[in-house]
């Protein structure tokens, strides 16, 4: 089975605490999101949005997704992106490349990135429109 933050969290417990705590987190989180923001393939999702809160609930998910807290206390993704336009795979797969961009400019090394690119893969289905449909054989 694949699928879901489970099997992935655990390669990124610690991954808090070596990059820093959670005000890097943060501060991490609020360049990438200004750079989604401004991306020309995906920025247009976030027009009109409130960074800060996204920021905020995205950090309330990996907090939970990186195992450092037992509840998830924010909107599941599923739920936040219920009212955006579909997020297509290279929607998706953008985010991606901006997200390894900014944590290595960020200084992460090569297996945390990988850990925390993993939690963000795990997701495919649960974000991006028909990911969840039957596989293929
Ligand atoms: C691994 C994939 C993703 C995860 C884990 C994720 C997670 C989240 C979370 C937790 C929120 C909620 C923030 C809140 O509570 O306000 C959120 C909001 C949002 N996400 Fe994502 N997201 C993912 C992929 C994407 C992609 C690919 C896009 C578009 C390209 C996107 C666009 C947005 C937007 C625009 C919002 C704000 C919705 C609103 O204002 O109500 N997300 N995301």
């Amino acid at each position: 089975m694949s699928g879901g933050p489970e099997e992935g969290r655990r390669p990124a417990r610690g991954l808090v605490a070596r990059i820093g705590g959670g005000e890097q987190l943060r501060e991490i989180l609020e360049r990438f999101y200004a750079r989604l923001a401004t991306d020309p393939m995906v920025g247009f999702f976030f027009a009109g949005r409130d960074l800060t809160a996204i920021v905020a609930g995205q950090q309330g998910f990996l907090l939970w997704a990186f195992g450092e807290v037992e509840e998830l206390t924010v909107r599941p993704p599923r739920e936040a992106h219920r009212d955006l336009p579909p997020i297509l795979r290279g929607h998706f797969d953008r985010r991606l490349v901006i997200l390894d961009e900014v944590l290595r400019e960020s200084g992460l090394d090569a297996a945390d990135r990988e850990a925390w690119l993993r939690v963000e893969r795990s997701m495919r289905r649960a974000v991006q429109a028909g990911a969840a449909g039957p596989r293929q054989p």
